[in-house]
């Protein structure tokens, strides 16, 4: 008999440790898990980590932003959970990447949807960011049918979802919608000059219409509608394969390759950073306001300064070389910025420089971690790489 007690005595220990191992593994899991939903995870693509704040539930909004696997899409997420808040992203990933978002995959305020808004879907959520369109004209010309479809079957979709509940919804419209503009700078009372058959008007006629819709839909339905005109706007995350201006420029002046200008480059147009878009985003979705705004960076470049710019920033040995000017390209761009100034209390922050010092740092990544990056033309093209 005295060997079972002797026998408890000796497994109770090593039970006891056991048992402390695993209340011990469970507390660091417990904190861990605490830990991880209070900010996000740094991924290679998002080295920086984020802070979440906790907001009571009075205050915590459920917002859906479409195309949130995008440039844009993705830094406005950024920001909403930085927030607090809980935030579904849509996105049939055609320019978008999972690797824009990943950092935010684990927190339990952060959903992630693999949905084309062409469709219909149902969610119960408070606010819409609508940016779901590609925005690069090679990937909006690749299927135009598609980009059309995309602009008003999918702005109807979002409207129709607004309506059922009662969700405001803010479009993310175009500085296109003026075409090549005849009013310089552009306010927002300027009707535009678009070629309706030419090769942007997928985009620029779709985004005409979706903002159409929006009005349509809040006089007849009493939906809550905001719209930006968004003009030219840059930063990490910009797609590699984006074919416009500032993608290229860096690209091909990191690699020492040629700088491609399309036409003379006296050509102007205005850049403003993305931390200072989704900012103005943010502000219109918040504020009061519900016509038109335009969000821009007034600081307007010719394309010849800005890829001497770009060169110099980077030390580059590339040649700036000169093509043929492509179909329809606007000669000029500025936004009028007084009604954001006025109404929305908004006016771009971060100059161009320090901008771009950010946005060159991020491509740096991109050309090293790719090996060569060959720029996309002016051509319509499929977007290349992973989502
Ligand atoms: N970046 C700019 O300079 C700029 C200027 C004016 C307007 N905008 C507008 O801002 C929005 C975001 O632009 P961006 O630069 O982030 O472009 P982007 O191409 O990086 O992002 C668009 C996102 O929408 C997604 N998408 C496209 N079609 C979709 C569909 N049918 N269903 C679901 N998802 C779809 C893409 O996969 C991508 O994630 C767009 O609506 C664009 O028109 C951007």
């Amino acid at each position: 008999m005295s060997t079972d007690n002797s026998d408890r005595k000796r497994s109770a220990s090593p039970r006891g440790a056991d048992n402390e191992t695993k209340k011990g593994r469970l507390e660091r899991f417990v904190a861990e898990q605490q830990l991880l939903s209070s900010q996000s995870i740094p991924t290679p693509h998002t080295p920086h980590v984020i802070q979440t704040q906790r907001l009571p539930d009075s205050l915590r909004k459920k917002i859906l932003v479409t195309g949130g696997a995008g440039f844009v899409g993705s830094h406005l997420v950024d920001l909403l959970m930085s927030q607090g808040h809980e935030v579904v992203v849509l996105d049939n990933f055609f320019t978008g990447r999972k690797a824009n978002v990943e950092h935010w995959l684990h927190h339990p305020n952060f959903s992630l949807v693999r949905h084309d808004v062409t469709q219909p879907i149902l969610l119960e959520i408070d606010q819409i960011y609508h940016l779901a369109c590609p925005a690069s004209p090679p990937h909006y010309q690749y299927n135009p049918v598609k980009t059309i479809k995309t602009s008003t079957m999918g702005t109807i979709n979002m409207l129709g979802l607004a309506k059922r509940v009662k969700a405001r919804i803010l479009l993310a419209s175009t500085s296109e919608i003026y075409g090549d503009p005849t009013v310089h700078p552009q306010p927002e009372s300027y009707w535009g000059n678009v070629n309706t058959i030419g090769p942007r008007a997928c985009y620029d006629e779709g985004k005409r219409v979706a903002e159409t819709m929006m009005y349509a839909y809040k006089n007849q339905n009493g939906v809550s509608v905001r719209i930006a005109r968004i003009f030219n706007t840059f930063g990490p995350r910009m797609h590699p394969n984006d074919g416009r201006v500032v993608s290229n420029f860096i690209i091909q002046s990191l690699q020492n390759k040629d700088i491609t200008i399309y036409g003379s480059g006296a050509q102007t147009r205005s850049f403003q950073y993305v931390d200072d878009l989704v900012k103005g985003l943010h502000a219109l979705m918040n504020g009061d306001y519900d016509l038109p705004v335009n969000l821009g960076n007034p600081d307007e470049y010719s394309i010849k300064d800005f890829a001497t710019k770009i060169r110099d920033m980077t030390q580059s040995k590339s040649e700036i070389i000169f093509l043929p000017k492509v179909a329809d390209d606007p000669s000029q761009r500025e936004p009028d910025i007084s009604t954001a100034r006025r109404e929305l209390n908004w006016e771009p922050r971060v100059s161009v420089e320090e901008g771009l010092r950010k946005t060159i740092e991020y491509f740096r990544g991109e050309v090293d971690a790719a090996g060569e990056i060959v720029p996309t033309g002016p051509d319509a093209s499929k977007p290349k790489g992973a989502a």
